[in-house]
């Protein structure tokens, strides 16, 4: 039988975590001698671009160079989009894939979706179904837009079929798959054990918190910005505070005359590659963070998480991880109610367990019928 083909893609840093255990889910299936092999073929959009955002994302994670590399660099959100667009359409053109998959809510997913969709190629989206019901945020346009036009939908939890669902998604088109994050985790967990993150920063496990803010909503604000400074260094009095910082979290500082560099206790690093993150968020004593994906590894992990949003897209973390939602009003409080509980809270998700591409290649393969005889030869 011929090949499936897909065109996989990737942008931005939230991604790589996201396709990595997919493509070598892709090469175990291709090793095993299948009926059908896969093609695939990566795409990395340059949403992304610097070696601490996107290249040591690939090393680390044994990520393949990207067969094309569309290098729209950064830009507002439409130029953003419109600059993938342009450039991911000629690549469909040429490539004529079964199916284009998408990872995530950035505007990378929302960009090559609408190419492949108008295209009639058939689009599978991985971490379907999230929902924050915050329009406010660019991922939630991102995630309904794509969830809306995309025909396979491979959601992490069960909330996620939920809102597909209710959406008027019908329920063939939605695939319970688990998440797909916690394979690269699981998967890594050993050479991030190797690394001795705590050692090269001289932290004593349980001694720090962890702290990464970047969404627009709490650092595009002068106010915002300066209340949260206010208080990392309030936090920084009783306990050491490691915050890797954002490219667009330390412009903004600079731009609104910010700093916190007299705070000895508040270590601002560069932002960290994947496996030190991965053990920043195992040893903390608890992360203050405004990220998708730490709110899921620190659930993994059992440590507690501060998440300072007004809402998630991943209540899962909340119901049955270690995440809490909290704001700069009640953070000093939520800091205080946490740290009188035991250092270790909550439970992991069923299906995140490090097996979800494995079960997403199974759905990317049961959804692609064979190809009639007469069309294969044609292609
Ligand atoms: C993007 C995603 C967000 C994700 C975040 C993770 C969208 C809408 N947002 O937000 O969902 O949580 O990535 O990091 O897709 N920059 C660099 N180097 C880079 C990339 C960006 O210096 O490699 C700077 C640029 O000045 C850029 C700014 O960071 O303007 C913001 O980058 P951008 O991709 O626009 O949005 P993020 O805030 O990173």
């Amino acid at each position: 039988m011929p090949p499936l083909k897909l065109i996989l893609v990737a942008g931005a840093r939230p991604n790589f975590m996201k396709i990595a255990p997919v493509i070598h889910a892709i090469r175990r299936h291709n090793e095993s001698g299948p009926e059908r092999p896969i093609e695939c073929r990566l795409v990395h959009t340059g949403q992304h671009y610097d070696e601490k955002m996107s290249d040591v994302f690939f090393r680390e994670l044994g990520i393949p160079q990207p067969d094309d590399h569309l290098e729209v660099g950064s830009g507002s959100h439409a130029v953003q989009t419109a600059n993938i667009m342009l450039k991911f359409e000629p690549v469909c053109l040429r490539e004529k894939p079964d199916w284009v998959v998408v990872v995530g809510d950035v505007n990378s997913t929302v960009a090559c979706t609408l190419v492949a969709a108008k295209l009639h190629i058939p689009v599978a989206h991985i971490e379907a179904g999230l929902r924050s019901r915050d329009r406010g945020m660019p991922e939630e346009i991102n995630r309904l837009v794509t969830d809306a036009v995309a025909d396979l939908l491979l959601t992490p939890s069960p909330d996620g079929d939920d809102n597909l669902r209710a959406e008027g998604v019908p329920d063939e088109k939605i695939r319970l798959v688990g998440n797909v994050m916690i394979d690269s985790l699981v998967a890594k967990l050993p050479q991030a054990d190797a690394c001795d993150t705590l050692g090269r920063l001289r932290l004593e496990a349980g001694r720090f918190v962890y702290v990464t803010l970047h969404r627009p909503s709490n650092v595009d604000t002068p106010e915002s910005l300066g209340i949260i400074v206010r208080e990392l260094k309030q936090l920084s009095k009783e306990r050491t505070v490691v915050f890797p910082i954002h490219p667009r979290t330390r412009a903004r500082l600079g731009e609104f005359g910010l700093d916190l560099d007299d705070c000895p206790k508040v270590r601002l690093l560069e932002p960290l590659g994947y496996l030190d993150s991965l053990n920043l968020t195992r040893h903390a004593r608890f992360l203050l963070t405004d990220s998708g994906g730490l709110q899921e590894e620190s659930t993994y992990f059992r440590t507690p998480c501060l998440t300072l949003r007004p809402n998630t897209e991943r209540p899962v973390t909340v119901e049955l991880g270690s995440n809490k939602l909290t704001t700069v009003e009640t953070l000093a409080g939520d800091i205080a109610e946490l740290l009188a509980k035991p250092e270790r809270l909550g439970e992991i998700p069923p299906l995140w367990e490090g097996r979800a591409a494995e079960r997403i290649v199974a759905e990317l393969l049961a959804a692609s019928p064979a190809p009639e005889p007469e069309l294969a030869g044609a292609r």
